[in-house]
This record gives structure tokens, C-alpha cells and sequence, in this order.
């Protein structure tokens, strides 16, 4: 039985294999290698595809995060809200920079609870940055967080590493925000053969800024006027995105958005509840998380895995709460009760644009049939 997994990087290989030689043989022959014409391409390609006026190709999706918080102004010191549950990188590129994380609480989806983080921000004008992440492709309210942004006059990086597609009421996510950022590593909808990301904002100055920093600040060959990084895209991975990826990305999330449809119609478990977007969202299915009880969450792993079937866990350890953070200053705001229940009970099921219609089947009736004794999940 072969097993049902959660990326099938080699089927997508044999999908993309002879674009990705053109674009390889593209960027050997030009003999340009570091921002050329790759990067110029694709930061169009992308800026179009996302409806934002201004793309910027960087390393990876963290130096996204740190490069578009370092040009909104963070300085050693600052305190930016943000959310315990997500990729460690959310949390990383703050601590990076010297800023403070304050942590509040998520929703029961597992995004930002918004409510709350408008009544930190109201009681606590001292909190000038917002991070908030739509994670597993959901979207955020982007109403709601442009009404927190207007009143509490917060900058905003909004985290679209998982939501490249997403969109909240029409609009995509990162459009409230002053800046985007999001992530080309491999898994994500739109993955590299390799690292990458990307900075994105319709504000040509702060685009500029970003352009300077993501190459160690130059504002001309040689002038440097800023401490920057050293984070371009590659012309290789650039080829490879703007080739062969990005000409598939709504194709591949309409076939996502299939998968992610008959799942919620098929799977009928009174101890697995289904995380699903809310009316007004147009996730991108990056993940289909689910939650069971935290107490039986290995049996049910174990069971799909007998099943064949491989699970993710996105994420089990709140950020807070990571050894890294020993001995760095953080805040928090109340227990983060909701995301602690997510952290323990949450499975991810595989969702890619390559399941086969078999496999999707056999996820569905794989969940259906774990035996249902023991503590239903409410
Ligand atoms: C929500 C989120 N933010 C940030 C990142 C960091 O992206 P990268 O791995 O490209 O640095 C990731 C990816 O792991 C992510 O899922």
C-alpha cells in the first residue's frame, strides 16, 4: 500500500520537470546569476498574481518577516503582538531584531484572536507593531484588522507564508498590512526547489527600502546607507518560480480547494472536528488541520498511519512556550488557553495538488472508521 503523503515532492517533479530544465538552462546560458532578469520577472509575475503593486525577492520567508519589520522602523526594544501559535520563524524575526514579543491568545481556528489583540493594543499604546499570521491558508478577518488598524494606528506585517491565494471578502490577505511577507520553502503552495520568499506592499517607498536592505543596504553599488542582510532571491529558484510554479498556482489551489471540499463533505466523526473556514474566507488550503482529543490524538495518528495515510502536527508546542525562549523577554496576556488546546490536539491531513481522487477516498474513510470509544472531542 503506498502511503497517502502529506507533500509528494516527486509527482510534482514529474509535473514540472522539463519547465524547470528551461529555466535552469535560461540562467546558465544568461550568465547573470544574483538579481538579474529572473528576479526583476518574477517579482512582477508575483506582484500581479497577488495584486499588490510592489514584490521584493529575498532568502527566505523569516528574512521576509525581519527585513519588512526592520523597514517599518522595529528598533532593539520594541514590542510587537503577535500570536503563539504558528511557525517559530513568526516569532524568530521579531527576537532578531531585539523586538519583544507579546503574546495573546488565538481563536478557535487557530488565527489571532482579533478581539482580544484590539483590547492589548487599546490598553497598551506602548505596542506600535502587529504580526499576525493566516495560518493554514485560512484568512484573518481583513475587515476586523483593518478597523484594529485604524483605530490603534499599529504598522502591520501580516504573516502570508501559508495564505499565498488567500483572501478575505474578495481581498487578499497581506492588503491591510503595510507589508507582506511570505515564504517559497518547498511545502508551501507555492514552493521553490530550494529557499526563498518575498516582501510585498503597495507603498513604493517602503518596496524600495526593502530592495536596499534584502543586499546589505546598498543604495547604489558600493554606497551603503543601512546595516542590511545579505537575502536575494536566486536567479535559479526565480526562474524556477516564475516558470514553472507560479504559471500553476491557481490551478494547483483550485485543486486544493477540491480536496479540502470533499474532505468536509466525507468526514462525519462525531471524536474529529474539521477546522474550516468561515463564511466571507477563501482559504488556500495550505494544511487541513483537525482536532481530537488531545488524550487520544497518538491513537488517531497511529491509526491513520496503519492506514497508511502520514499526519503533520501544526503546531505542538505553543512559541512561548520553546526552549529557545528560556531567558529571552517575552510578554504574554492571559493563559493562551484556546491555542494551548489547538497545540495538543491538533493533526494535520494530507491536502496537495497532486492526491489522486483513490487517495482522497481512502483519507476520508480512514478517518471515518478510527474507532470511536473513548472522549469525543467537542
Ligand atoms: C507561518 C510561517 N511564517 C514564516 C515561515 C518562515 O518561512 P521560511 O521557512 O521560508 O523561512 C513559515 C515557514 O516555515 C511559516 O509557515
Amino acid at each position: 500500500m503506498q502511503t497517502v503523503l502529506l507533500n509528494d515532492f516527486k509527482r510534482q517533479w514529474s509535473e514540472i520537470g522539463e519547465e524547470v530544465r528551461h529555466a535552469v538552462e535560461a540562467v546558465g546560458a544568461s550568465g547573470w546569476y544574483v538579481l538579474g532578469a529572473q528576479v526583476a520577472g518574477f517579482e512582477q509575475d508575483l506582484a500581479q498574481f497577488w495584486g499588490l503593486a510592489n514584490a521584493v525577492g529575498v532568502g527566505s520567508g523569516l528574512d521576509a518577516l525581519e527585513i519588512g519589520l526592520r523597514a517599518l522602523g522595529l528598533r532593539c526594544g520594541d514590542r510587537v503582538l503577535t500570536t503563539p501559535l504558528s511557525a517559530f520563524a513568526t516569532t524568530m524575526a521579531i527576537v532578531r531584531l531585539g523586538g519583544v514579543p507579546v503574546f495573546c491568545d488565538t481563536d478557535a481556528k487557530g488565527l489571532l484572536d482579533l478581539e482580544q489583540a484590539e483590547a492589548v493594543l487599546a490598553a497598551d499604546p506602548g505596542i506600535r507593531f502587529l504580526l499576525p499570521v493566516h495560518l493554514f491558508g485560512q484568512s484573518l478577518d481583513l475587515d476586523r484588522l483593518a478597523a484594529l488598524r485604524d483605530r490603534c494606528g499599529v504598522a502591520i506585517v501580516e504573516d502570508c507564508a501559508q495564505s499565498i491565494g488567500g483572501a478575505w471578502s474578495g481581498r487578499p490577505t497581506g492588503s491591510v498590512g503595510r507589508l507582506a511577507a511570505t515564504s517559497f520553502y518547498p511545502t508551501k503552495n507555492l514552493g521553490a526547489l530550494g529557499e526563498g520568499g518575498a516582501v510585498l506592499t503597495g507603498d513604493a517607498e517602503l518596496a524600495a527600502r526593502v530592495r536596499r536592505l534584502r543586499d546589505y543596504g546598498q543604495s547604489a553599488k558600493y554606497r551603503h546607507d543601512e546595516i542590511g542582510w545579505n537575502s536575494r532571491l536566486d536567479e535559479l529558484q526565480a526562474a524556477i518560480l516564475r516558470g514553472a510554479m507560479l504559471p500553476r498556482l491557481r490551478e494547483w489551489t483550485r485543486r486544493r480547494q477540491q480536496v479540502a471540499a470533499a474532505y468536509s463533505a466525507g468526514m462525519r466523526h462525531a471524536g474529529v472536528r474539521l477546522l474550516r473556514p468561515t463564511d466571507g474566507e477563501a482559504s488556500c488550503e495550505h494544511l487541513f488541520p483537525v482536532t481530537v482529543a488531545p488524550e487520544r490524538r497518538e491513537q488517531f495518528e497511529a491509526h491513520l498511519k496503519s492506514r497508511g495515510i502520514a499526519t503533520g502536527r501544526h503546531y505542538p508546542i505553543l512559541i512561548p512556550d520553546q526552549q529557545a525562549l528560556a531567558g529571552v523577554r517575552v510578554e504574554r496576556h492571559g493563559e493562551l488557553a484556546v491555542a494551548r488546546r489547538l497545540a495538543a490536539s491538533e493533526v494535520s491531513l494530507p491536502i496537495h495538488p497532486q492526491l489522486t481522487g483513490e487517495e482522497v477516498e481512502r483519507v476520508i474513510a480512514a478517518v471515518n472508521e478510527w474507532p470511536a470509544e473513548g472522549p469525543t472531542e467537542d
